[in-house]
């Protein structure tokens, strides 16, 4: 157990007025107006946030975040058959008379190249949802960290990690990646902290570098565990499978991807256990 004496300075590393960069652990805890001139990374790595960016990844056009099974079904209405795929879950297990759930291996190209998605998940869609009044909404889990970072850090506007949490609950994989996005800009870069992004820093220094135990260890790794889920917990943990950056755009509705540039890859934490 660690006691020094905290250094006011971790995480500054000039005199200027830092960038700000703000964890909100649950969706509750920020206001959407609160959002309104920022970037937002909507984190539910386990899984909603990882299956999107995989399903993005295997060729969907786009995806479309829903509130409720009925919203998803109204919003398929304005697509042929053929043309789009129902996802999502319910206590963790898909949808009767979905296409697919919300497991992020069963999104391959056969499934999903040229169809879009439109996903209705408990806490993650939710979370993405809430953030619609930012300037720009983008969509992270440890797949795509570096191509986050990236795209973060080309931008100058207040960063706002929004982890999507369980049924209200904080989630310990959404606060370690928040941890692993403000180490990676605290060690390098200008930012002023919230407290919450210096409790998830810690978290993520102290957890983060055996990643998928640290999965396993929160609720719901746990809970994917129990449903034999754990080929969906490995896919979560592999940093760096996906060089995407998808954005929601609240005025279409719909998640596209881009293809992010970066040089070398910007995980602090990859002890090599699971890279
Ligand atoms: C959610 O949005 O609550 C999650 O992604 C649940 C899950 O599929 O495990």
């Amino acid at each position: 157990m660690a006691h020094d004496t905290p250094d006011p300075q971790r995480g500054r590393v000039s005199d200027h007025p830092p960038r700000s960069l703000h964890v909100h652990p649950l969706p509750s805890l920020v206001r959407p107006e609160d959002l309104e001139g920022g970037v937002v990374v909507a984190i539910d790595v386990l899984r909603a946030t990882t299956t999107i960016v995989a399903a993005l990844a295997a060729g969907c056009r786009g995806v479309i975040p829903v509130l409720t099974v009925d919203d998803a079904r109204d919003r398929a209405k304005d697509f042929s058959r053929g043309e789009y795929l129902l996802i999502g879950e319910r206590q963790g297990e898909p949808i009767p008379g979905f296409d697919l759930g919300n497991s992020p291996g069963d999104f391959v190209a056969d499934a999903c190249w040229d169809r879009t998605a439109i996903c209705t998940t408990t806490n993650g869609t939710r979370a993405i949802l809430h953030a619609a009044r930012a300037s720009s909404v983008l969509i992270g889990s440890f797949v795509n960290f570096s191509a986050i970072c990236e795209e973060l850090r080309s931008g100058d506007a207040p960063i706002h990690l929004l982890c999507a949490g369980t049924n209200g609950q904080v989630s310990l994989e959404d606060m370690l990646f928040a941890g692993a996005v403000v180490e990676f800009f605290a060690t390098g870069y200008d930012v002023g902290l919230n407290d919450s992004a210096r409790i998830a820093w810690d978290t993520h220094e102290h957890h983060g570098h055996v990643l998928v135990a640290a999965l396993e260890l929160g609720a719901g790794g746990k809970r994917l565990l129990e449903l034999g889920l754990d080929v969906d917990l490995k896919m979560a943990a592999d940093v760096d499978r996906f060089c995407l950056v998808p954005q929601f755009d609240p005025t279409t509705g719909m998640i596209t991807a881009r293809t992010a540039h970066f040089d070398s890859r910007f995980f602090l934490g990859d002890s090599g256990l699971y890279g």
